[in-house]
């Protein structure tokens, strides 16, 4: 699936991380990172104000990445370390949102994939039963968040970012053989389907339901430009995350939607953005025009995975298609990535970071800097395409 020439460049691509990270690591020890300070050191979000923040998986999802990468203790310390400490998150109802799948999945579930560590089977699933309480049964969605002590009532909404949040119920129904989990899952996609993705295959970013009707209210920009909007990490969440729901259940409407997006998001880079630097959202303004490079890792991560089912489907009369469609696929994904490599990734040790100009919301104050996620799914792009990836999902 992978020329010579381009397994290569990732093998070099990789190989120049795992220089880089063994320096980072070491100097980060203990740390739970998230972004940069001023002077490209990471900062530290294990603290109990930190510990339920919800991209504090990544840290322990890169280091399992690298340990697999390379062997070496010290990464596996780390990992193993991020995931003692968000224990304390356990023990706090407000900070234990949707992002369940964010936080255990990429530490405890891979932890238990790659030990069999009683202690991370359990974690594991006291995340999936805390997020399978979210469920609205009334309108068949998982709520997102806790209400954040302002004026703003999120008790009917849901987010699109919560496809990559359903893997840990499935994960859960397999590991306990209990149904229960995996239909949560599939209500929750099935909703998302109909009321996130629109007509030409973009995406809304957060939906406001009537938690006792379930009607569908109105939706937001979120952390796109507007309503109404694309915001391009809404984007990669939806791709990947219908993905997903299609490797665990098999049900080809998640498929064919998971095309639609990936279909939309090459239409926009193809027309608006050729050099394939992605934008934070593909229907900003041109001033101010902001990036977000965990967009494209993220989009490139879930094109690969769909490449990949893609490549394997066997039905008589479409495989010709599905084959076509995961070339395309494949070959977008590795532009991307390329392109992040060559322009967006500091391979030194200077800065803490290796990949540049993220954005967590169009409308934030602070735009184009280091965010964990992005490292967390440009190497676990990089790490698919090498054939060694970590097993998450
Ligand atoms: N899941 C929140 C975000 O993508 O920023």
């Amino acid at each position: 699936m992978i020329s010579t020439e381009d397994k290569k460049w990732v093998d070099g691509a990789l190989s120049q991380i795992a220089v880089k990270m063994e320096t980072v690591a070491e100097r980060n020890a203990g740390k739970i990172p998230y972004t940069t300070d001023e002077n490209g050191r990471f900062d530290d979000r294990s603290s109990d104000k930190d510990i339920c923040w919800w991209t504090n998986g990544f840290w322990g999802g890169e280091m399992w990445q690298l340990y697999k990468l390379t062997g070496k203790e010290l990464f596996r310390n780390e990992a193993i370390g991020t995931e003692n400490k968000m224990d304390r998150a356990f023990m706090n109802y407000n900070g234990m949102d949707h992002d369940a799948g964010f936080r255990w999945l990429p530490t405890s579930v891979v932890r238990y994939k790659m030990e069999h560590n009683e202690e991370s089977k359990n974690r594991g699933l006291l995340a999936a039963a805390s997020l399978a309480g979210r469920f609205n049964l009334n309108g068949n969605f998982i709520r997102a968040w806790n209400d954040w002590g302002d004026d703003r009532d999120t008790t009917g909404w849901a987010i699109i970012d919560c496809m990559m949040n359903l893997p840990l119920l499935y994960w859960a129904s397999n590991e306990l053989k209990d149904p229960r989990f995996k239909a949560i899952a599939v209500a929750h996609a099935d909703t998302a389907m109909k009321s996130f993705i629109r007509e030409d295959g973009s995406v809304r970013h957060i939906v406001g339901f009537d938690p006792e009707s379930g009607a569908f209210l109105r939706d937001y920009a979120g952390q796109g430009y507007a309503e109404g909007s694309s915001w391009t990490r809404g984007q990669s969440w939806a791709l990947y995350g219908f993905v997903l729901s299609y490797k665990y259940t098999g049900e080809k409407r998640y498929l064919e939607t998971a095309m639609k997006v990936a279909d939309y998001v090459l239409s926009e880079l193809d027309s608006k953005f050729p050099e394939y630097l992605v934008p934070v959202d593909y229907r900003q303004p041109a001033d101010p025009y902001y990036e977000d490079s965990t967009a494209s890792a993220i989009t490139a991560s879930g094109l690969i995975e769909l490449a990949g089912l893609l490549g394997g489907l066997e039905e008589a009369g479409e495989e010709n298609v599905y084959k076509e469609k995961a070339d395309i696929y494949q070959a977008a994904a590795i532009k991307l990535l390329k392109t992040l490599h060559e322009k967006r990734c500091d391979y030194t040790t200077d800065k803490d970071n290796i990949v540049e100009k993220c954005t967590a919301a169009y409308h934030d104050a602070r735009h184009e800097f280091a965010i964990n996620y992005g490292d967390y799914y440009y190497i676990e792009a990089l790490m698919k395409l090498s054939g060694d990836a970590l097993e998450i999902f």
